[in-house]
């Protein structure tokens, strides 16, 4: 069983709409993970925080003992923040600004996964200012196509992110001959809401070559990143609540020619905490006009963004109705033509005041909230706090 919305009373009093983060599920894949990870004493998670930032939801990671991985200075004060030790977190990011680097350095971060010529030279710069010697590793575009919406694929050489694979040799000499970084190893990310193996099958192929040719050199790896991307079933997730975390990792097992004495870090995030969360909402008016029904709902894509950006399709559920079915566009109150969750489905005859779940929403939905028409951001609750799962 998924997301557990039995006590639908508890959610009676709350103002909507509000995210609604099930600990239950979070610790199941979280255990799930551990299941995968401690058959290799060399293989290390950092969740992407940009997928959840919520202090309750970190709380349960933290305390599954996983890594981090950061996009900004405000992620890296948000995880430190929630007790995460510093020498845990990866700081990656086409366009750091000074100051986060500068936070990076002072606060002692893992590694730095730097993308540019640009971008490096700044690192070995400020380090030097402050004395230290920062440990990197390079971001390579690994012209890997993956499976997945245009706006959410990253390792294709048209994609903003990383160092191109020709120039690879080239960054890594000049960051040998630089003081203040060490080269520690290669990242790579080709995408988000992966589903097909044989995409992360690719990666690891293309990662196996890319070492052979930097051994002939005489250039060794320390650290592999791999990145993240496992997708999870936004379809069906109350029967797939645990993405195929087996799979996934039996992929990099399999296919990955990992060295002696290196390790390798995995960047999850939607996998962690996408079916954990559910958006809460209230049906405000059903409006009948000539060719559809409207159910207008107090969430809109301040609040969950993922439709109208994506084309990304989450599970409605009516938590009031059990009444015969009808066919239903559920649409939010923003004034844009984009803000609609979902058209055309089937939904129990829904009447003003019935409460609405979208699920899958625990990955990129509080997180991307916004207060375009000076909306209130959405609240969040635990299942915990609201009792509603004992
Ligand atoms: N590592 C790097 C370098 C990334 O850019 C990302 C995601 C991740 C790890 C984590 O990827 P995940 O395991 O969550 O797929 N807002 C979009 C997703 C954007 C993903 C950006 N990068 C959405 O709602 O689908």
């Amino acid at each position: 069983m998924g997301i557990n919305l039995n006590n639908v009373e508890r959610f009676a009093n709350l103002r909507t709409p509000f995210y609604y983060y099930d600990t239950n599920i979070l610790n199941q894949t979280l255990e799930a993970i551990a299941a995968e990870i401690q058959k290799h004493d060399n293989y290390f998670v950092h969740y992407a925080v940009k997928a959840n930032a919520n202090l309750k939801v970190l709380e349960v990671i933290r305390q599954a003992g996983l890594g981090i991985d950061c996009v900004s200075g405000g992620e890296i004060e948000q995880v430190l923040t929630a007790g995460f030790p510093a020498d845990k977190i990866v700081f990656a990011g086409v366009g750091k600004s000074d100051w986060e680097i500068e936070l990076g350095l002072d606060k002692g971060i893992f590694c730095f996964n730097v993308e540019s010529i640009p971008e490096l030279e700044i690192i070995n710069e400020i380090a030097a200012r402050k004395g230290k010697v920062a440990t990197i590793c390079f971001r390579i575009n690994p012209d890997v196509g993956a499976h997945t919406h245009a706006n959410i694929t990253t390792g294709l050489a048209e994609n903003k992110f990383g160092i191109d694979m020709a120039d690879m040799e080239k960054v890594i000499l000049l960051a040998q001959n630089m003081k203040n970084v060490q080269f520690k190893g290669l990242h790579f990310h080709i995408g988000s809401q992966i589903l097909e193996m044989d995409d992360f099958i690719a990666l690891a192929h293309r990662i196996n070559e890319l070492q052979e040719q930097l051994e002939s050199k005489g250039i060794r790896l320390e650290i592999i990143n791999v990145g993240g991307g496992l997708g999870v079933d936004y379809e069906n997730p109350q029967d797939n609540p645990i993405p195929n975390l087996k799979d996934y990792f039996a992929v990099y097992e399999q296919h990955l020619k990992v060295r002696p004495g290196q390790t390798v870090h995995f960047e999850l995030g939607r996998a962690i905490v996408a079916q954990c969360g559910a958006l809460i909402t209230k049906v405000n008016y059903v409006k009948e006009a000539s060719v559809k029904k409207f159910v207008i709902v107090d969430a809109g894509f301040t609040d969950l963004i993922r439709p109208a950006l994506y084309d990304a399709h989450h599970r409605i559920v009516n938590l009031s109705s059990n009444k015969p079915e009808e066919t239903y566009d559920v649409v939010g109150p923003i004034c844009e033509s984009s803000d609609v969750f979902d058209k055309d489905i089937r939904l129990p005859q829904t009447c003003r005041g019935d409460l609405i779940a979208l699920l899958s929403a625990g990955a990129y939905g509080e997180i991307m909230a916004s207060s375009y028409n000076c909306r209130k951001l959405p609240k969040a609750y635990t299942d915990k706090e609201l009792n509603t799962n004992g």
